[in-house]
């Protein structure tokens, strides 16, 4: 029976889950959880199938679920966790092997709609996709990736070669987990579902926008990884380049997700390629010290960037985007200031932190606020700032990999990033890295807002905006 009469899904909806590295950091900590919620929404119904290398017993993975969810699932349910267990299969064995792709084949022999995902290094990618294009599953099949796809604009297309020799683009499903985000979906939804909105965000009401990514925290065992990308490559080229194409977008025709993928690319493709000066890099003290990290690494745990979109809409806005690990707190929040009023008419001078809409993304709260001056009562024209709430929720039940994963199975590629923003992305980012990853960044202690330098690049529009930390 396709899974579609089953669960309420779309006729075309995948049938069998197989995830390839099912014993690795991303399943345990991302994977199992999202499809224990999966489970838990009554929308699992299909079996599960777990491949990785090596000599673990299916005993030891069930243990290992069962201790996945318990440690990253926000509310573990026991049926769900059952549910989960009770579906899963497991086949051992080497991807350079056929024959583990035969043994795959011969528990897909029901499926019509597999759909594999990818919890592998992008160095195997080739080696899985070939033995799943020999062993006849590729072509029925759908694909997840993980970002950051590729490293730079060459490797990404190499790596889409690989995946488009035997996927259709409607088939690979490209994760970037804060498309499926509630508070980076609502800025889609705020800003096309409010017409009091549109008539002011353009260059017109607009003197820039402001993007901080801080956290709190360092590269939490992650050092390996960590130095093949370093921050721009890590958060800048996909999620926070997501966020400045949702923000500056034209409306889309529709909600489909051709329109919708449309105008993202476009706008992405309106920023002008940055210079060397856009960019400001820097590394916290004892990054050095991290397991996995190369005593003189040059890798970037920080960075500032300037961008500007040569649209009509945003000609001379610039847009500033910093990321950082091991900044005072953990925060994402977006902040547009609007042009000061034309005239200064009171007795007090408007502060910089006024007149602005502002996002709050994350990680526990999110928030839309409209930041405005209002006169303290008393015989003075002066005033306060407010901030209008708009907005102001728990982060949604729903985690973004549950969300993710529940549309791969549906085949809805809406909040996936296709190959043409992917590249778009990267261009940016290459000619921003430009010859920099040996240069050595600035240090910064644990716990500041990154170097000096990084202050500077924001110095023409009054300074950064520092999120607050509830
Ligand atoms: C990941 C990055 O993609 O996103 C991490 O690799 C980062 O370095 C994480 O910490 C942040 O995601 P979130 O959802 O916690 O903001």
């Amino acid at each position: 029976m396709p899974n579609g009469e089953a669960s309420g899904r779309p006729q075309d909806a995948c049938d069998a889950v197989v995830v390839f590295g099912i014993t690795g950091d991303l399943a345990y900590k991302k994977i199992f959880p999202a499809l224990h919620n999966i489970a838990r929404a009554g929308r699992l119904g299909l079996p599960v199938i777990g491949v990785a290398r090596g000599d673990r017993t299916e005993e030891w993975l069930r243990e290992h679920i069962r201790s996945s969810i318990a440690e990253h699932a926000e509310d573990p349910h026991d049926a769900a966790t059952d549910e989960l267990e009770k579906r899963l299969v497991f086949v051992a064995g080497d991807y350079n092997d056929p024959s583990t792709f035969a043994r795959l084949a011969d528990v897909l022999q029901n499926s019509v709609r597999p759909l594999f995902y990818l919890a592998i290094p992008p160095s195997l990618f080739e080696t899985v996709v070939q033995h799943l294009s020999e062993a006849g599953l590729a072509d029925r099949g759908r694909v997840v990736v993980e970002k950051p796809f590729g490293r730079d604009l060459a490797s990404m297309t190499e790596l889409d070669n690989v995946l488009r020799s035997a996927f259709g683009e409607d088939d690979v499903f490209r994760i970037d987990h804060y498309l499926g985000k509630e508070s980076v979906q609502n800025l889609l939804y705020f800003r096309f579902a409010n017409s009091f909105l549109e008539p002011l965000w353009n260059r017109d009401y607009v003197s820039s926008v402001q993007i901080t990514m801080a956290e709190a925290f360092g590269v939490e065992g992650r050092g390996g990884l960590y130095e093949e990308l370093g921050a721009v490559r890590d958060v800048v080229q996909n999620h926070l380049l997501q966020v400045v194409s949702l923000l500056s977008m034209e409306p889309p025709v529709n909600m489909q997700p051709g329109p919708l993928r449309d105008e993202r690319v476009k706008v992405l493709d309106a920023i002008r390629q940055p210079g060397r000066e856009d960019l400001v890099r820097g590394q916290y003290v004892g990054y050095t010290g991290e397991p996995g990290v190369a005593a003189y690494s040059t890798t970037e745990t920080y960075a500032a960037l300037r961008l500007h979109i040569d649209s009509w809409r945003w000609s001379g806005v610039p847009f500033l985007i910093r990321a950082g690990k091991h900044l005072p707190f953990t925060a994402t929040e977006v902040l547009a200031t609007f042009h000061r009023p034309p005239q200064l008419l009171f007795e007090d001078a408007l502060p910089r932190d006024s007149n602005h809409l502002r996002f709050r993304l994350g990680p526990d709260r999110v928030s839309i606020a409209l930041g405005v001056r209002s006169k303290k009562p008393g015989d003075a024209q002066v005033g306060r700032n407010v901030e209008l709430y708009m907005c102001d929720d728990e982060v949604g039940a729903m985690t973004a990999y549950e969300r993710l994963i529940d549309d791969a199975m549906d085949g809805d590629p809406t909040l996936f990033a296709r190959a043409d923003a992917v590249g778009a992305s990267w261009r940016i980012v290459d000619s921003l890295l430009d010859g920099r990853s040996d240069e050595a960044p600035e240090l910064y202690r644990p716990g500041t807002w990154g170097p000096a330098a990084g202050d500077a690049l924001a110095a023409g529009v009054g300074g950064w905006h520092e999120p607050g930390s509830e």
